[in-house]
Protein backbone atom coordinates (compact mmCIF):
# COMPACT_ATOMS: atom_id res chain seq x y z
CA UNK A 1 0.00 0.00 0.00
CA UNK A 2 1.23 3.53 -0.56
CA UNK A 3 2.07 5.38 2.02
CA UNK A 4 0.00 7.78 2.24
CA UNK A 5 -3.28 6.27 1.68
CA UNK A 6 -5.17 7.17 4.93
CA UNK A 7 -6.31 3.36 6.64
CA UNK A 8 -9.73 3.71 7.45
CA UNK A 9 -12.01 1.81 9.74
CA UNK A 10 -11.62 -1.25 9.39
CA UNK A 11 -7.64 -1.31 9.59
CA UNK A 12 -5.86 -3.08 11.49
CA UNK A 13 -3.39 -1.18 13.86
CA UNK A 14 -0.67 -2.30 16.03
CA UNK A 15 1.04 -1.05 18.96
CA UNK A 16 4.22 -2.01 20.64
CA UNK A 17 4.29 -1.72 24.30
CA UNK A 18 1.13 -2.25 26.83
CA UNK A 19 1.54 0.01 29.51
CA UNK A 20 -0.81 2.81 29.95
CA UNK A 21 -0.24 5.01 26.91
CA UNK A 22 -0.84 1.53 24.69
CA UNK A 23 -3.99 0.81 26.58
CA UNK A 24 -5.22 4.66 25.57
CA UNK A 25 -4.09 4.37 22.13
CA UNK A 26 -6.32 0.72 21.24
CA UNK A 27 -8.89 2.58 23.34
CA UNK A 28 -9.45 5.25 20.89
CA UNK A 29 -8.45 3.10 17.73
CA UNK A 30 -11.15 0.32 18.95
CA UNK A 31 -13.59 3.75 19.18
CA UNK A 32 -12.67 4.45 15.66
CA UNK A 33 -13.84 1.20 14.28
CA UNK A 34 -10.24 0.15 13.92
CA UNK A 35 -8.63 -3.51 14.95
CA UNK A 36 -5.80 -3.74 17.32
CA UNK A 37 -2.82 -5.95 18.29
CA UNK A 38 -0.32 -5.52 21.10
CA UNK A 39 2.59 -6.79 21.54
CA UNK A 40 4.04 -7.11 25.30
CA UNK A 41 6.13 -9.61 27.62
CA UNK A 42 3.31 -9.40 30.12
CA UNK A 43 0.08 -11.03 29.40
CA UNK A 44 -1.95 -8.84 31.48
CA UNK A 45 -0.14 -5.70 31.08
CA UNK A 46 -2.80 -2.40 30.47
CA UNK A 47 -3.07 -2.70 26.60
CA UNK A 48 -3.66 -6.32 26.59
CA UNK A 49 -6.73 -6.40 28.70
CA UNK A 50 -8.95 -4.91 26.25
CA UNK A 51 -7.17 -5.18 22.73
CA UNK A 52 -8.75 -8.02 20.55
CA UNK A 53 -5.08 -9.54 19.52
CA UNK A 54 -2.92 -9.81 22.45
CA UNK A 55 0.37 -10.99 21.65
CA UNK A 56 2.74 -11.85 24.44
CA UNK A 57 6.47 -11.94 23.37
CA UNK A 58 9.49 -10.24 23.59
CA UNK A 59 10.67 -7.05 22.41
CA UNK A 60 13.08 -8.45 20.32
CA UNK A 61 11.28 -11.55 19.70
CA UNK A 62 11.54 -11.51 15.86
CA UNK A 63 8.27 -14.53 15.43
CA UNK A 64 6.20 -12.22 17.27
CA UNK A 65 7.46 -8.77 15.59
CA UNK A 66 6.74 -10.46 12.15
CA UNK A 67 3.74 -11.84 13.21
CA UNK A 68 2.55 -7.93 14.06
CA UNK A 69 3.88 -6.92 11.07
CA UNK A 70 2.30 -9.54 9.00
CA UNK A 71 -1.56 -8.53 10.96
CA UNK A 72 -0.90 -5.22 11.19
CA UNK A 73 -1.85 -2.20 8.76
CA UNK A 74 0.42 -0.17 10.78
CA UNK A 75 2.56 -0.14 13.78
CA UNK A 76 3.27 2.54 16.52
CA UNK A 77 5.03 2.22 20.08
CA UNK A 78 4.09 3.41 23.49
CA UNK A 79 7.67 3.55 24.31
CA UNK A 80 10.94 4.77 23.12
CA UNK A 81 13.01 1.41 24.15
CA UNK A 82 12.21 -0.99 21.80
CA UNK A 83 15.08 -2.21 20.15
CA UNK A 84 15.71 -0.32 16.72
CA UNK A 85 16.13 -4.00 15.31
CA UNK A 86 12.82 -4.43 15.80
CA UNK A 87 11.09 -1.63 14.35
CA UNK A 88 13.42 -1.67 11.35
CA UNK A 89 12.45 -5.57 11.10
CA UNK A 90 9.04 -4.02 11.34
CA UNK A 91 9.05 -1.45 8.73
CA UNK A 92 10.62 -3.57 6.30
CA UNK A 93 7.20 -5.30 6.00
CA UNK A 94 4.28 -2.89 6.84
CA UNK A 95 4.14 0.94 7.34
CA UNK A 96 5.42 2.13 10.78
CA UNK A 97 5.23 5.68 12.61
CA UNK A 98 7.38 7.22 14.61
CA UNK A 99 10.00 7.01 12.18
CA UNK A 100 12.62 4.37 13.76
CA UNK A 101 15.41 7.33 13.36
CA UNK A 102 13.57 9.79 15.83
CA UNK A 103 13.09 6.50 18.44
CA UNK A 104 16.62 5.94 17.62
CA UNK A 105 18.11 9.33 18.79
CA UNK A 106 14.86 9.17 22.05
CA UNK A 107 16.85 6.27 23.38
CA UNK A 108 19.96 8.22 23.95
CA UNK A 109 19.98 11.60 26.01
CA UNK A 110 23.23 12.66 24.25
CA UNK A 111 21.48 12.13 20.48
CA UNK A 112 18.53 13.92 21.66
CA UNK A 113 20.21 17.20 22.96
CA UNK A 114 22.96 17.33 20.46
CA UNK A 115 20.24 17.14 17.97
CA UNK A 116 18.11 20.12 19.60
CA UNK A 117 21.18 22.20 19.68
CA UNK A 118 22.11 21.13 15.71
CA UNK A 119 18.59 22.56 15.36
CA UNK A 120 19.23 25.72 17.44
CA UNK A 121 17.38 24.71 20.29
CA UNK A 122 19.14 25.77 23.53
CA UNK A 123 19.66 22.95 26.35
CA UNK A 124 21.22 23.26 29.99
CA UNK A 125 24.91 22.69 29.70
CA UNK A 126 25.68 18.82 30.00
CA UNK A 127 28.83 17.11 29.14
CA UNK A 128 29.14 12.95 28.02
CA UNK A 129 30.90 10.61 30.81
CA UNK A 130 31.32 7.58 29.61
CA UNK A 131 34.26 6.19 31.74
CA UNK A 132 35.66 8.00 34.64
CA UNK A 133 38.19 9.90 32.99
CA UNK A 134 35.97 11.95 31.38
CA UNK A 135 35.06 13.68 34.90
CA UNK A 136 37.70 16.42 35.25
CA UNK A 137 36.71 17.35 31.12
CA UNK A 138 32.99 17.19 32.27
CA UNK A 139 33.49 19.56 35.34
CA UNK A 140 34.99 21.87 33.33
CA UNK A 141 32.39 22.41 31.18
CA UNK A 142 29.28 22.26 33.64
CA UNK A 143 29.21 23.88 37.07
CA UNK A 144 27.80 21.97 40.75
CA UNK A 145 25.27 21.48 41.30
CA UNK A 146 24.42 19.28 38.84
CA UNK A 147 22.58 15.80 38.11
CA UNK A 148 23.99 13.24 36.77
CA UNK A 149 22.17 11.20 34.47
CA UNK A 150 22.15 7.74 32.42
CA UNK A 151 22.29 8.47 28.54
CA UNK A 152 19.51 5.17 28.48
CA UNK A 153 16.62 3.74 29.90
CA UNK A 154 15.88 6.47 32.36
CA UNK A 155 12.51 7.29 32.98
CA UNK A 156 10.42 9.26 35.71
CA UNK A 157 13.89 10.46 37.59
CA UNK A 158 15.23 6.87 37.36
CA UNK A 159 19.02 6.84 36.71
CA UNK A 160 19.39 10.13 38.30
CA UNK A 161 21.97 11.50 40.76
CA UNK A 162 22.27 15.08 42.19
CA UNK A 163 26.26 15.64 42.43
CA UNK A 164 27.55 18.26 44.85
CA UNK A 165 31.13 18.01 44.47
CA UNK A 166 33.80 15.71 42.50
CA UNK A 167 33.44 13.19 45.17
CA UNK A 168 29.50 12.79 44.63
CA UNK A 169 29.95 12.71 40.95
CA UNK A 170 32.72 9.66 41.12
CA UNK A 171 30.55 8.08 43.58
CA UNK A 172 27.56 8.30 41.54
CA UNK A 173 29.15 7.63 38.17
CA UNK A 174 30.44 4.23 39.93
CA UNK A 175 27.21 4.08 41.72
CA UNK A 176 25.42 3.91 38.31
CA UNK A 177 27.80 0.96 37.17
CA UNK A 178 29.98 2.81 35.19
CA UNK A 179 27.56 3.18 31.87
CA UNK A 180 27.15 5.97 29.81
CA UNK A 181 25.75 9.49 31.30
CA UNK A 182 25.19 12.59 30.89
CA UNK A 183 26.03 15.60 33.42
CA UNK A 184 23.53 18.04 32.73
CA UNK A 185 23.95 21.63 34.61
CA UNK A 186 21.25 21.85 37.56
CA UNK A 187 18.94 24.50 36.27
CA UNK A 188 16.97 26.86 38.86
CA UNK A 189 13.62 26.25 37.12
CA UNK A 190 11.12 29.02 37.24
CA UNK A 191 8.56 26.27 35.27
CA UNK A 192 8.98 23.31 33.68
CA UNK A 193 6.50 23.41 29.83
CA UNK A 194 5.74 20.99 28.02
CA UNK A 195 4.25 20.64 24.63
CA UNK A 196 2.29 17.53 22.80
CA UNK A 197 2.02 17.71 18.98
CA UNK A 198 0.93 15.71 16.15
CA UNK A 199 2.93 15.79 12.44
CA UNK A 200 1.19 14.24 9.71
CA UNK A 201 2.75 12.14 6.69
CA UNK A 202 2.22 15.40 4.90
CA UNK A 203 4.16 17.40 7.18
CA UNK A 204 2.02 19.38 9.09
CA UNK A 205 1.93 19.80 12.62
CA UNK A 206 -0.27 20.92 15.23
CA UNK A 207 0.04 21.46 19.17
CA UNK A 208 -2.13 20.67 21.80
CA UNK A 209 -2.21 23.57 24.31
CA UNK A 210 1.12 23.76 26.14
CA UNK A 211 0.67 22.05 29.24
CA UNK A 212 2.27 23.70 33.05
CA UNK A 213 4.23 20.23 35.07
CA UNK A 214 5.17 19.80 38.47
CA UNK A 215 7.24 17.31 39.17
CA UNK A 216 7.78 15.70 42.67
CA UNK A 217 10.85 13.71 42.96
CA UNK A 218 11.35 13.29 39.49
CA UNK A 219 8.12 12.04 38.79
CA UNK A 220 5.17 14.23 36.72
CA UNK A 221 2.53 15.16 39.38
CA UNK A 222 0.29 17.71 37.81
CA UNK A 223 0.04 19.29 34.27
CA UNK A 224 -2.05 22.18 34.01
CA UNK A 225 -3.75 23.99 31.35
CA UNK A 226 -3.50 26.76 30.18
CA UNK A 227 -0.23 26.86 31.90
CA UNK A 228 0.89 29.65 33.75
CA UNK A 229 3.43 31.60 31.60
CA UNK A 230 3.03 34.37 29.52
CA UNK A 231 1.50 33.30 25.67
CA UNK A 232 4.82 34.41 23.75
CA UNK A 233 6.58 31.60 25.98
CA UNK A 234 4.11 28.84 25.11
CA UNK A 235 4.02 30.19 21.24
CA UNK A 236 7.58 30.24 21.14
CA UNK A 237 7.76 26.48 22.81
CA UNK A 238 4.87 25.32 20.25
CA UNK A 239 7.27 27.24 17.89
CA UNK A 240 10.63 24.93 19.09
CA UNK A 241 8.41 21.64 19.27
CA UNK A 242 7.69 22.10 15.57
CA UNK A 243 10.91 22.94 14.48
CA UNK A 244 12.07 19.77 16.05
CA UNK A 245 9.56 17.49 14.55
CA UNK A 246 10.46 18.80 11.50
CA UNK A 247 13.90 18.51 11.50
CA UNK A 248 13.39 14.88 12.12
CA UNK A 249 10.66 14.49 9.45
CA UNK A 250 8.59 13.54 12.63
CA UNK A 251 5.24 11.58 12.04
CA UNK A 252 2.97 10.76 14.72
CA UNK A 253 2.30 12.40 18.31
CA UNK A 254 5.64 13.80 19.85
CA UNK A 255 6.49 15.63 23.12
CA UNK A 256 9.04 18.01 23.94
CA UNK A 257 9.66 18.87 27.94
CA UNK A 258 11.08 22.19 28.18
CA UNK A 259 12.72 24.07 31.18
CA UNK A 260 12.15 27.59 31.84
CA UNK A 261 14.41 29.49 33.04
CA UNK A 262 14.12 32.33 35.87
CA UNK A 263 15.03 34.79 32.73
CA UNK A 264 12.17 33.11 30.73
CA UNK A 265 14.51 31.27 28.84
CA UNK A 266 13.35 27.94 27.01
CA UNK A 267 15.86 25.56 27.64
CA UNK A 268 14.85 21.69 25.60
CA UNK A 269 14.78 19.19 28.44
CA UNK A 270 13.89 15.57 26.62
CA UNK A 271 11.68 14.71 24.26
CA UNK A 272 9.40 11.20 23.93
CA UNK A 273 8.32 9.61 20.64
CA UNK A 274 4.88 9.07 21.60
CA UNK A 275 2.31 10.62 23.67
CA UNK A 276 3.15 11.93 27.12
CA UNK A 277 1.88 12.00 30.51
CA UNK A 278 2.14 15.42 30.32
CA UNK A 279 -1.06 15.24 27.53
CA UNK A 280 -3.38 12.77 29.07
CA UNK A 281 -5.67 16.27 29.89
CA UNK A 282 -6.51 15.82 26.44
CA UNK A 283 -8.25 13.08 27.26
CA UNK A 284 -11.40 15.34 28.88
CA UNK A 285 -10.45 18.67 27.71
CA UNK A 286 -9.34 19.20 24.42
CA UNK A 287 -11.92 18.19 20.78
CA UNK A 288 -9.25 15.54 20.23
CA UNK A 289 -7.28 13.45 22.24
CA UNK A 290 -3.50 12.69 21.99
CA UNK A 291 -4.02 9.07 21.38
CA UNK A 292 -6.68 9.79 18.56
CA UNK A 293 -4.00 11.95 17.24
CA UNK A 294 -1.44 9.06 17.49
CA UNK A 295 -4.03 6.89 15.29
CA UNK A 296 -5.04 9.55 12.95
CA UNK A 297 -0.97 10.57 11.86
CA UNK A 298 -0.02 6.50 11.94
CA UNK A 299 -3.02 6.15 9.67
CA UNK A 300 -2.45 9.07 7.79
CA UNK A 301 -5.99 11.04 8.60
CA UNK A 302 -6.76 14.38 8.70
CA UNK A 303 -5.63 15.46 12.36
CA UNK A 304 -8.34 16.44 14.99
CA UNK A 305 -8.61 19.74 16.53
CA UNK A 306 -6.98 20.45 19.10
CA UNK A 307 -8.49 23.17 20.89
CA UNK A 308 -9.30 23.21 24.90
CA UNK A 309 -12.70 23.09 26.03
CA UNK A 310 -12.13 23.76 29.73
CA UNK A 311 -8.95 24.56 31.89
CA UNK A 312 -7.98 21.60 32.97
CA UNK A 313 -5.34 20.25 36.04
CA UNK A 314 -4.24 16.42 35.31
CA UNK A 315 -2.87 15.01 38.96
CA UNK A 316 -1.12 11.38 38.47
CA UNK A 317 -2.39 8.87 40.98
CA UNK A 318 0.72 7.37 42.00
CA UNK A 319 0.71 3.49 43.93
CA UNK A 320 1.83 5.62 47.04
CA UNK A 321 -2.18 6.57 47.29
CA UNK A 322 -2.74 2.77 48.06
CA UNK A 323 -3.14 1.94 51.83
CA UNK A 324 -1.56 -1.37 53.19
CA UNK A 325 -4.63 -3.13 53.14
CA UNK A 326 -7.51 -2.17 50.67
CA UNK A 327 -8.47 0.26 48.14
CA UNK A 328 -7.61 4.48 48.09
CA UNK A 329 -10.48 6.78 48.43
CA UNK A 330 -12.56 6.72 45.65
CA UNK A 331 -15.74 7.82 46.86
CA UNK A 332 -13.95 11.19 47.91
CA UNK A 333 -12.95 11.45 44.19
CA UNK A 334 -16.45 10.52 42.59
CA UNK A 335 -17.97 13.31 44.80
CA UNK A 336 -16.03 15.76 42.49
CA UNK A 337 -18.26 16.23 40.04
CA UNK A 338 -15.77 17.84 37.63
CA UNK A 339 -12.99 14.98 38.14
CA UNK A 340 -12.86 12.07 35.77
CA UNK A 341 -10.70 9.45 37.18
CA UNK A 342 -8.76 7.14 34.73
CA UNK A 343 -7.20 3.49 36.05
CA UNK A 344 -4.80 1.78 34.11
CA UNK A 345 -5.57 -1.57 35.72
CA UNK A 346 -2.13 -2.55 36.92
CA UNK A 347 -2.78 -5.09 39.12
CA UNK A 348 0.35 -4.16 41.76
CA UNK A 349 -0.02 -0.53 43.62
CA UNK A 350 4.33 0.22 44.12
CA UNK A 351 5.46 3.80 45.60
CA UNK A 352 6.07 5.56 42.57
CA UNK A 353 3.88 3.67 40.38
CA UNK A 354 1.87 5.15 37.57
CA UNK A 355 -1.71 3.57 38.43
CA UNK A 356 -3.73 6.40 37.15
CA UNK A 357 -4.93 9.83 36.52
CA UNK A 358 -7.13 12.15 37.30
CA UNK A 359 -8.67 15.47 35.01
CA UNK A 360 -9.91 17.82 36.79
CA UNK A 361 -11.68 20.40 34.98
CA UNK A 362 -12.45 24.02 36.11
CA UNK A 363 -13.89 27.57 35.29
CA UNK A 364 -9.63 28.54 35.09
CA UNK A 365 -6.61 26.69 35.63
CA UNK A 366 -6.53 28.28 39.35
CA UNK A 367 -9.72 26.25 40.04
CA UNK A 368 -8.63 23.01 38.23
CA UNK A 369 -5.68 23.27 40.19
CA UNK A 370 -7.37 23.22 43.69
CA UNK A 371 -9.52 20.43 42.77
CA UNK A 372 -6.72 18.31 41.87
CA UNK A 373 -5.11 19.46 45.55
CA UNK A 374 -8.26 18.72 47.23
CA UNK A 375 -8.36 15.45 45.43
CA UNK A 376 -4.61 14.63 46.11
CA UNK A 377 -5.11 15.40 49.92
CA UNK A 378 -8.39 12.79 49.78
CA UNK A 379 -5.67 10.13 48.05
CA UNK A 380 -3.22 10.28 50.95
CA UNK A 381 -3.62 6.84 52.77
N1 LIG B 1 19.13 19.94 34.81
C1 LIG B 1 18.06 19.97 35.61
N2 LIG B 1 17.81 21.07 36.36
C2 LIG B 1 16.71 21.10 37.18
N3 LIG B 1 15.84 20.10 37.30
C3 LIG B 1 16.03 18.97 36.58
C4 LIG B 1 17.15 18.86 35.70
N4 LIG B 1 17.10 17.65 35.13
C5 LIG B 1 16.00 17.04 35.61
N5 LIG B 1 15.35 17.82 36.48
C6 LIG B 1 14.08 17.48 37.17
O1 LIG B 1 13.87 16.08 37.13
C7 LIG B 1 12.75 15.76 36.28
C8 LIG B 1 13.01 14.47 35.52
O2 LIG B 1 14.15 14.63 34.70
P1 LIG B 1 14.20 14.21 33.17
O3 LIG B 1 15.53 14.58 32.64
O4 LIG B 1 13.02 14.76 32.46
O5 LIG B 1 14.18 12.63 33.26
P2 LIG B 1 13.07 11.52 33.05
O6 LIG B 1 13.49 10.86 31.79
O7 LIG B 1 13.20 10.66 34.23
O8 LIG B 1 11.74 12.23 32.92
C9 LIG B 1 12.59 16.99 35.40
O9 LIG B 1 11.29 17.09 34.87
C10 LIG B 1 12.93 18.10 36.39
O10 LIG B 1 11.88 18.34 37.28
MG1 LIG C 1 11.25 13.91 31.80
Amino acid sequence: MNQLDALLPGATVGVIGGGQLGRYFVLAARRLGFVTWVLDPDANAPAMQICEHALVGAYDDSDALKQLAQACDAVTIEFENVPASSLELIASSTRIAPPVRAVTIAQDRDAEKSHARELGLDTAPYAVITASNDIDDALNAVQLPAILKTTRLGYDGKGQQTCHSKEDLVTAFDALGGVACVLEQRIDLKAEVSVVLARGADGRSVCFPVAQNVHTNGILDTSVVPANTDKALCDSAQHLAIKFADGLDYVGVLAIEFFVTQDDQLLFNEMAPRPHNSGHYTLDATVTCQFEQQLRALCAMPLGSVQLLSPVCMLNVLGDSWPNHGEPNWPSVFEEENAHLHLYGKAAARPGRKMGHINCLGEDADAALATAQKLRACLQP
